[in-house]
């Protein structure tokens, strides 16, 4: 993979801090990673902590005595691939949007003919003041991009937007932009992920263990090869991911009735929620009240939506996982067949280090024409990246 450079804008507002975690995150991707800090983030956080995090030099004067013949902000400028103004104070938003070019860093962004991404964070009331709005707009209107600040309690106390966007948010855009993988454009996924709740009354239900994360990686993935996603999305503590239409469901019915809305326009359906099997016979409409010793709950079976597509599928490509804690391969083959499954991704449930909560994997990739790929252990996002792989090569078509 050629080496990306990205020159990182540091301004002087209280989240400077955060900037280091996303330059951690670059250079584990081996992205050469460079940091412009105005006067004002000096006032903040020493050079010192960005220079050992990107490993280069961090420049903050203009007027420094120049380390090469070359003129830095004019390097500079001319070596990015990308910049990164993280956090964006309103002030340096205001000083681009209206030319002033008086520090190295709104200098070099004025020289640069890169992306410029501004990850803004400030108080509330500074961030809806009108001109600062208006700054942003004016700026998006010249095609700068913007990584939207999230809502939230601010430093200062007060509760709103202004606060940075996560940071593994910031370094995953910033990542897709600079290596945008297009081999699904034009392609639609739907993708499943996270557990359903089973209702038994209004206050209680029963789940699984399922994190969401599986899906949410695939999902990602997609976005980042080019692909029009859609998520249908069981209750997890993940942010719903950019660039992706997620649509949040509690029960295998309210999921049933989304993934039909969507599966005929789909080209591929990945289903790797962990969907209820079983729910209670009857749905309490008050609270169950503590009266007897023993409480007992009769359950039904619940709609099986992979089999149900499996069904009814015609050109869709259908991928089912298959968390199972005994009898991995028979069983996966078995719900591949009776399914009517493209693929299915088995994991065993059992390894402590790896399935549900984790952020790893283990699995073993089974197609319908009986090949079997096993995976040694890596992250989701690198299962992801290896079903997409397989099923791009095979299905080329599609
Ligand atoms: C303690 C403190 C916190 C600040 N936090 C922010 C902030 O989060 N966002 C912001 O836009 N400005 C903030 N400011 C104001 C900026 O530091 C000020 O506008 C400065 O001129 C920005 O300069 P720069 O854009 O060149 O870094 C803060 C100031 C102080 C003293």
């Amino acid at each position: 993979m050629e080496r990306k450079t990205v020159v990182i804008g540091v301004t002087g507002g209280v989240a400077v801090y955060k900037a280091l975690d996303v330059i951690s995150r670059l250079r584990k991707k081996n992205i050469d990673v460079h940091v412009i800090m105005t006067e004002s983030a000096g006032e903040f956080v020493n050079p010192l902590s960005f220079q050992s995090l990107s490993q280069n030099m961090v420049v903050t004067n203009m007027f420094d005595e120049p380390k090469h013949w070359e003129i830095q902000h004019i390097s500079l400028a001319k070596k990015a691939d990308l910049m990164l103004i993280v956090p964006a104070t309103a002030n340096i938003i205001g000083k681009v949007a209206n030319g002033i070019a008086d520090d190295m860093l709104s200098t070099t962004i004025m020289a640069t003919h890169a992306p410029v991404v501004f990850a803004p964070a400030m108080n509330t009331n500074m961030y809806l003041n009108p001109i600062v709005q208006n700054n942003i707009q004016k700026l998006k209107d010249y095609g700068y991009k913007f990584i939207e600040p999230e809502s939230g309690r601010l430093a200062c106390g007060d509760v709103g937007a202004g606060k940075l966007a996560d940071t593994e948010l910031i370094a995953d855009k910033v990542i897709s932009m600079l290596y945008p993988i297009k081999d699904m454009s034009g392609k639609k996924v739907l993708v499943t992920a996270g557990p359903t709740w089973s209702l038994i009354d209004p206050v209680r239900f029963i789940t699984n263990r399922s994190s969401g994360k599986m899906g949410y990686a695939i999902a990602e993935e997609a976005r980042d090869r080019g692909a029009e996603v859609t998520l249908v999305s069981g209750p997890t503590s993940l942010k719903a991911p950019f660039g992706i239409n997620t649509i949040n469901i509690t029960t295998n019915e309210e999921m049933l009735n989304e993934v039909l809305e969507h599966f005929n326009s789909q080209d591929i359906v990945i289903k790797a929620a962990a969907v209820a099997d079983y729910k209670p016979v009857e749905y309490s409409q008050n609270k169950i009240k503590k009266a007897s010793n023993e409480l007992v709950l009769n359950f039904a079976k619940d709609t099986d939506i992979l089999k149900k597509l499996g069904e009814i599928k015609q050109n869709q490509v259908l991928v089912g996982f298959a968390a199972e804690s005994n009898d991995l391969i028979s069983n996966a083959e078995s719900k591949l067949k009776k399914k009517n499954l493209d693929y299915i991704v088995a994991n065993d449930i059992t390894s402590s280090d790896t399935g549900f909560q984790s952020s790893e994997n283990r699995v073993i990739i089974l197609t319908r024409d009986g090949e079997k790929l096993s995976l040694e252990k890596m992250s989701k996002r690198e299962v992801a990246q290896k079903l997409f792989d397989i099923i791009n090569d095979k299905h080329k078509e599609v």
